[in-house]
């Protein structure tokens, strides 16, 4: 049985992390989509908010579970006995940072393997980042996440009073 990781911050998802998810869930048996819990990032959702939502916008795929983790990704990879990390890179600028972060990974554990998927090129310039700052000033989000993560954006925003500034 193959079972893969695919972690990351979610803080929130997008369609580009829809898009590898969807894919990636095609190749494996399993894909647990690993949920980072670091307090030092200081993310807009706690990390059972974005638990929350990636089971909301993945619950149509069967074999993806959502599992939130701290500390070091290859130790959570071996406790939830897979071989495998999943990573999407959208550009060159995202190379030098996961061939850091996956040789790392490797060294740390040699049985753990990554695999990189290249995200659609609809999704090459989104991120997490730019969603959050576009739903700051109050902009359409329907292009970059689901109907439900607009709606926990701006549910959020608004309680956080960041928005029309
Ligand atoms: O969505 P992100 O923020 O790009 O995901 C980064 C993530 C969660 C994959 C990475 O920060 C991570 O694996 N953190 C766990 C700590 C760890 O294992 N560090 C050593 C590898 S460099």
């Amino acid at each position: 049985m193959l079972k893969a990781i695919y972690p990351g911050s979610f803080d929130p998802v997008t369609y580009g992390h829809l898009d590898i998810i969807r894919r990636s869930s095609k190749l494996v048996d399993e894909l647990i989509v690993g949920v980072l819990c670091n307090k030092a990032k200081m993310p807009l959702f706690s990390v059972e908010e974005r638990v929350r939502i990636l089971e909301e916008v993945t619950k149509d795929l069967d074999n993806v579970r959502i599992v939130p983790f701290h500390g070091l990704l290859v130790e959570f990879a071996a406790k939830m006995g897979a071989g495998l990390i999943i990573r999407g890179l959208r550009a060159i600028t995202d190379f030098e940072y996961e061939l850091q972060m996956s040789q790392t990974n490797h060294k740390l554990e040699p049985n753990v393997e990554t695999m990189f998927l290249t995200t659609g090129i609809e999704y090459s310039y989104l991120s997490s980042t730019t969603v959050k700052e576009i739903a700051a000033f109050g902009g359409d989000l329907s292009q970059f996440v689901p109907e439900a993560v607009a709606v926990e954006l701006m549910k959020k925003i608004n309680t956080k009073g960041e928005c029309n500034k």
